[in-house]
């Protein structure tokens, strides 16, 4: 088995969901995928595989106190890892599970149980390219469609170099480094889940990473939903 950093890593032809694999660890492992037949998203959704993109499920043990921080550091992570590609790219992050690249989605992160206290953070990085499905929730855009030259073993090394420095850090930090990134912070969104949509002020994310939605003077914490943002900006 391969290494990068302290992970065990292992390189799959083809997988149905590189998650599977990951939930089946009982140790820090990484499992990434060539060719996904069987990709999975959030809610529901799947999640396509294109050649030359990057597929990848992490498997570590996490105290439950901290389960709802942990996708904050991987999303800050990927961001990182394409602002360090690309100083000048318009890079968000865009509650609670994706990175934006210039406005359209370049990732995607899908966050499953696996045995024991273990946690499978399942990634999905359009490395070379994107989904071009009329009606995507969506639109989605690659990091090569946006000029910016990579592969997905190279992204694979450095992401990981910069999500080990992350999970070092206080959530404090990766809190104020994720804000900082966040699209429409202090602006009005709606958060629409199953068939309830609400409408409120995006005022920040709380310790376990729900977001505060201000709306007539008080504030609300949501723990799921799609963000959708004013169509104003
Ligand atoms: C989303 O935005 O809906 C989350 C997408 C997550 C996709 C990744 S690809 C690697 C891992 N294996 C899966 O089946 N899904 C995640």
């Amino acid at each position: 088995m391969e290494k990068i950093n302290l992970w065990n890593w292992v390189d799959y032809d083809e997988i149905g969901s590189t998650n599977d694999v990951a939930k089946k660890a009982e140790s820090k492992l990484l499992v990434t995928a060539k060719k996904q037949t069987g990709g999975r998203g959030r809610r529901g959704r799947s999640w396509e595989s294109l050649d030359g993109n990057l597929f990848l499920s992490i498997s570590l043990e996490v105290d439950l106190r901290y389960l709802g921080q942990m996708v904050f550091v991987a999303a800050l992570s990927l961001a990182e890892t394409i602002k360090k590609l690309s100083p000048s790219a318009q890079v968000e992050v865009k509650w609670p599970n994706d990175v934006l690249l210039n406005a359209y989605k370049v990732s995607g992160i899908l966050l499953e149980k696996g045995e024991k206290d273990f946690l499978i953070i399942g990634i999905g990085v359009n490395i070379e390219a994107s989904p071009k499905i009329e009606g995507l929730i969506y639109p989605a855009i690659s990091l090569k469609e946006a000029s910016i030259k990579t592969d997905r073993i190279t992204f694979l090394k450095q992401y990981m170099n910069i999500f080990d420095a992350n999970l070092k850090e206080n959530f404090s930090k990766i809190k104020e480094k994720w804000l900082n990134l966040a699209k429409g912070l202090n602006q009005e969104i709606i958060v629409k889940d199953e068939s309830i949509d609400k409408k409120g002020i995006f005022s920040g994310i709380d310790e376990n990473g729900m977001l505060l939605l201000k709306k007539d003077g008080k504030t609300e914490k949501i723990y799921a939903g799609d963000v959708f943002f004013s169509s104003k900006e």
